[in-house]
């Protein structure tokens, strides 16, 4: 067996550091000559987990390993390099990758030369990097979320050193600029405005595995967005763990109400962004929303609770009054938007009528799509410390009693559009049926409809005939 280099090992104490400044680092990515002509004819394979912050980091790493003379493929077996991009927030995420792991040790048998990855959250956990070292041999590389830019010098080093290797940051002080992407997407793309989160709810996992909060400048993300309008893409997210924090930490009066109403203005015609804390959404942000018609009309706002007691102890820094409050003043103000949620059901000690707070909440609000988990322990974080005296069991029967309730809410809300006609941005053939196309309404439901796959990437209208809960059926609007 190859022995192990290992550059950097992380540790969730350093992944807590504040860090006082942060540099913008523009300059380019290099690729070696031995790593050109490695890259020559040889095919990469990419499987991402998780979220969109992970989509957006395998973009990146695409367009790395794109200008370095590798062909991206669409099948694992087909490929030379396998990288997998993991997801850490629940451990069922982490259990489905150590299966894939498990599965390309024979197509390791029959390429030998092949080499295979990890990167992600789930490697910025000391635990999980001991054991895939310990227990799967045929992986070549592991690295970090801090680490992506630097994944040429890795393969450069594998090459010529035929070891094993390991390099995962707990943190950063840097901001990269100027990467190369290819985005998954043609004519919809993610546009990071900042990376990290502060917040530390008590049960999550992400302020350890993606570091402190920081903003990308203003200017840059501008650029972006324009180079995006101006290539004709339709619609950009804008992402980060908690949008609303944006520019904090840049100290130059930047705010996210600013930026949303300044990347609006450059004439995108679908402008979204993800996700919203609720205790950082304020009235400027709700009234940019109202003011431009190119905001799309929903927000993605997680409760996780209802019950204020298990809020506290979650550390969201808000109460369940005051999340209502946020929702009315946003109901006043956007009368049209959508509303979707996360809740976490089974938090440890949750007692039944906690958790029938959550329902009361869900019916109060009515939201129009929702995320809903279990609660997973992560190791590290303060809620996994806790005693636990619910059980597994007790808490899967909670969670199907809320899916319940929520699918009559979605079931009720969906109603609403039969009959009307809304904008649909075509992404391509309906997965299940491929005489049919599938697109997202403003209000983010997908809508399913007959038509040309000339249609594909254009905005068009769809007069809903049929509710199917979570999709809505429909017939082109000729016109
Ligand atoms: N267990 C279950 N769900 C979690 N989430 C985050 N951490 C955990 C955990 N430990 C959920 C939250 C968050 C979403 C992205 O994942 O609801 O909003
Ligand atoms: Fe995790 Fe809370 Fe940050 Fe969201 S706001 S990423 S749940 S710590």
């Amino acid at each position: 067996m190859a022995k192990v280099h290992v550059k950097s090992f992380p540790n969730m104490e350093d992944a807590r550091k504040r860090v006082d400044h942060y540099i913008t680092d523009r300059s380019d990515i290099i690729s070696s000559p031995l790593l050109k002509s490695f890259a020559k004819g040889k095919k990469f394979y990419i499987r991402t987990y998780g979220c969109q912050a992970n989509i957006r980091d395998s973009e990146i790493l695409a367009g790395i390993l794109t200008s370095d003379g590798f062909t991206q493929v669409e099948k694992e077996e087909d490929a030379d390099l396998i990288l997998i991009n993991t997801c850490a927030v629940r451990e069922n995420a982490e259990d489905k990758v150590y299966g894939e792991i498990g599965n390309l040790k024979q197509l390791k048998q029959k390429n030998k030369d092949m080499i295979i990855g990890i990167c992600g959250c789930m490697v910025q956990q000391k635990h999980i990097i001991t054991f895939i070292n310990e227990k799967f041999p045929h992986i070549d590389l592991i690295f970090g979320t801090h680490n992506i830019t630097h994944i040429n010098e890795y393969l450069d080093e594998i090459i010529r050193n035929k070891y094993r290797l390991v390099d995962v940051l707990s943190n950063t002080c840097e901001i990269k600029e100027n990467l190369p992407s290819v985005r998954i997407d043609k004519h919809k793309a993610f546009v990071n405005i900042m990376y990290g989160c502060n917040k530390f709810c008590t049960y999550c996992i992400v302020p350890y595995t993606r570091g402190r909060e920081r903003s990308r400048n203003k200017a840059d993300i501008l650029k972006e967005c324009k180079d995006l309008v101006d290539s004709g893409y339709l619609e950009i997210t804008l992402l980060g763990q908690n949008v609303n924090s944006y520019g904090k930490d840049l100290n130059d009066g930047s705010s996210f109400a600013n930026l949303l109403d300044e990347v609006a203005k450059l004439g995108i015609k679908r402008l979204r962004f993800t996700t919203s804390h609720p205790w950082d959404f304020n009235e400027e942000i709700v009234d940019v929303i109202a003011k431009h018609d190119n905001i799309m009309k929903q927000i993605h706002l997680p409760v996780q609770s209802g019950n204020d007691n298990i809020l506290r102890l979650m550390g969201r820094r808000y109460t369940s009054k005051s999340y209502l409050e946020l929702v009315k003043m946003i109901r006043e103000k956007i009368p049209n938007i959508a509303l979707s949620t996360d809740i976490i059901v089974g938090f440890p000690n949750e007692t039944y009528e906690e958790f029938l707070d959550t329902i009361k909440i869900v019916k109060e609000v009515q939201y129009d799509s929702a995320f809903l988990f279990i609660y997973s322990p992560r190791k590290g974080t303060p809620a996994a410390r806790i005693k636990d005296n619910v059980s597994y069991e007790e808490k899967s029967k909670r969670f199907i009693e809320l899916s319940k309730e929520m699918e009559k809410i979605i079931e009720k809300k969906s109603n609403q559009y039969v009959g009307k006609t809304l904008e649909v941005l075509v992404d391509g053939e309906s997965k299940n049926n491929k005489e049919m196309l599938s697109g997202y309404s403003e209000q983010n439901k997908i809508v399913h409809f007959k038509g040309d796959s000339s249609l594909i990437g254009k905005i068009v209208k769809v007069k809903i005939l049929e509710n199917h809960t979570y999709s809505l059926i429909g017939e082109l609007v000729n016109e």
